[in-house]
């Protein structure tokens, strides 16, 4: 198993990504526990591009709430209903949303005075139902774009295929 954890601004983000994806699928080998994923998967991306907040959202009641899953950062709001905030917007429309400006997203929950800029990342699991949603927060504007989206939706792509969920 991997124990360091990479620091990857540096680098392209296709290219750190598909570096992440090895080490996601290196560390977990063996591993179909979905919040034992969910806190790899963290601290990976965490550590590789120095961010804010990393973490998921659980569906923990199906089209109505989201619970707090394993996450790296400050302490994160416990609860979001579906189609409340960024998250509750991805989880209600199963798709990415990318913030460049949290200011400018009206219904945007902080959690973190210090956010700018978020994405979030539909979780699907093994029978096709969403489980969670991967939520990334930064301190920087505009720190995510489709290269992030593309990297970050193949990451999640492990709990479709490899979880017991
Ligand atoms: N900003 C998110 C809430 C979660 S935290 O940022 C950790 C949202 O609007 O859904």
């Amino acid at each position: 198993m991997a124990e360091t954890i990479t620091d990857l601004r540096a680098v392209p983000r296709p290219a750190a990504y598909a570096e992440l994806i090895g080490q996601v699928n290196a560390v977990l080998e063996g591993i179909d526990d979905p919040i034992a994923g969910m806190a790899t998967i963290s601290a990976l991306l965490h550590g590789a591009f120095g961010l804010l907040w990393t973490g998921f959202y659980r569906v923990c009641i199906p089209g109505q709430l989201l619970r707090i899953g394993p996450y790296q950062g400050s302490l994160g709001c416990l609860e979001i209903p579906f189609g409340k905030g960024v998250c509750g917007t991805a989880a209600a429309q199963r798709r990415t949303v990318i913030v460049d400006d949290v200011n400018q997203f009206p219904d945007h929950i902080t959690c973190n005075a210090r956010s700018r800029s978020e994405i979030v990342v539909p979780v699907i699991g093994r029978s096709g139902e969403l489980i969670a949603v991967l939520d990334i927060d930064s301190e920087k504007p505009a720190a995510f774009s489709d290269e992030d989206q593309a990297g970050l939706e193949k990451i999640v792509q492990w709990f479709r295929t490899a979880a017991s969920c």
